[in-house]
């Protein structure tokens, strides 16, 4: 099998993250902070050590800013939903995935709050002066994707977040397809709220996550719950990252996403992104070439991860899918991405297009094989 999927999760991970979970399920795995017994105490080191590399690698404040969470989805609920009052304006993007345009559409449809919808360039980049100008006296937050999960183009974020700063707004970063990648620094780009998945290139287990709260933020908890610590409190113990993590945290996950971590550290994120800028480098070649695809948007090594969409006239994207995951044993993730938006600004909408995101793991042989598959499969659909 050849996955070329890693957009929507990372697979394989490195071997240190499978090798991890299971010695530490069969070996360690205990409640954190809840019983003040050997594997309580171990798990709970667990989550600290995942704290403290992740303020290294995203240059936080502090290790118990980083809230650990489900998934990216769940991170930006609760930045959200968590920041957002009734009567407020928010900004966010046509690039963005479901996971911050349903919630923000949810709450203008409910009339709690007042949404703007910023364009995008023809490349497929926002423009941070179309931002300054939809700022409105009740504008509250900016919700920006850090890159398309469609294109793979990657947003001009310190330049919205010193507008936001001027401004005095919060502001939130999707990080969902750059964390781990693509080196951000939350204090140097003045980002508030970073949401985050663990297992897209972080190369953690899914049921991982995490959103980074940034000391402008105020944030109301979005699940509330038993925190093992004061259980005596009526109500959600103020603290963080406690405040905002009730619940049994994903320790399992947590282990895995430690060593992903760790992988990602270790290797560098710029050398991991322009090995998936090669790959990515030799789909663009191939599609210059053969007349019935097309690249959507645009790719530009200084401003791209890893990921890109292709259109095709012959053929519907997940008929493509299908064959070749079937024919070809090619995982790849046709249609609209959760990201209506943006198909629909690139015209793509309602079929979407063939999406290739590989991994650390990919070989240049991999994509050899992905297009001569997409030639061959274009080629028996004009000949039939
Ligand atoms: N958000 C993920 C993707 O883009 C699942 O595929």
């Amino acid at each position: 099998m050849i996955y070329l999927d890693n957009a929507a999760t990372s697979f394989p991970k490195p071997e240190s993250v499978y090798r991890a979970m299971d010695e530490y399920a069969r070996t360690s795995l205990g409640n954190p902070g809840r019983s003040g017994h050997k594997l309580a105490v171990g798990s709970e080191r667990v989550l600290d050590e995942v704290r403290h590399l992740l303020n290294q690698l995203f240059h936080g404040e502090a290790p118990e800013r980083f809230i650990l969470t489900f998934n990216c989805t769940d991170s930006l609920n609760m930045a959200i939903k968590g920041t957002v009052s009734e009567g407020d304006h928010v900004i966010t993007t046509v690039l963005e995935h479901n996971s911050v345009s349903r919630p923000l559409v949810a709450l203008q449809r409910a009339g709690r709050i007042e949404l703007t919808q910023v364009p995008c360039t023809a490349e497929g980049v926002i423009d941070p002066d179309a931002i300054r100008q939809a700022i409105r006296p009740n504008t509250k937050l900016i919700a920006l994707t850090h890159a398309s999960n469609v294109l793979g183009t990657v947003q001009p974020i310190a330049e919205v977040g010193r507008i936001a700063r001027e401004h005095d707004l919060l502001f939130l970063v999707d990080a969902a397809q750059t964390a781990g990648v693509v080196p951000i620094d939350v204090q140097a780009m003045c980002i508030d709220l970073l949401a985050f998945p663990g297992h897209k290139s972080l190369l953690g287990p899914t049921g991982t996550g995490g959103l980074y709260v940034g000391p402008r933020a105020r944030l109301r908890p979005w699940r509330e719950g038993g925190t093992g610590g004061d259980s005596s409190s009526p109500t959600q113990p103020t603290e963080l990252p406690y405040y905002l993590e009730g619940g049994t945290p994903n320790v399992l996950g947590a282990v895995g996403l430690r060593e992903g971590i760790r992988f990602v550290l270790e290797r560098g994120p710029d050398t991991i992104r322009n090995h998936e800028l090669d790959l990515i480098q030799q789909v663009v070649a191939w599609a210059e070439q053969d007349a019935n695809f097309r690249i959507v948007g645009s790719f530009d090594r200084t401003r791209h991860v890893g990921t890109i969409s292709l259109a095709c006239d012959v053929l519907p994207a997940a008929e493509i899918g299908q064959i070749l995951d079937e024919a070809f044993d090619i995982c790849i993730r046709p249609g609209l991405h959760c990201a209506p938006y943006a198909h629909r600004a690139f015209d793509t909408f309602p079929d979407g297009t063939v999406r290739i995101s590989p991994g650390p793991f990919n070989t240049a042989e991999d994509i050899e094989q992905l297009c001569q598959a997409l030639s061959q499969i274009a080629r028996e659909a004009v000949q039939l």
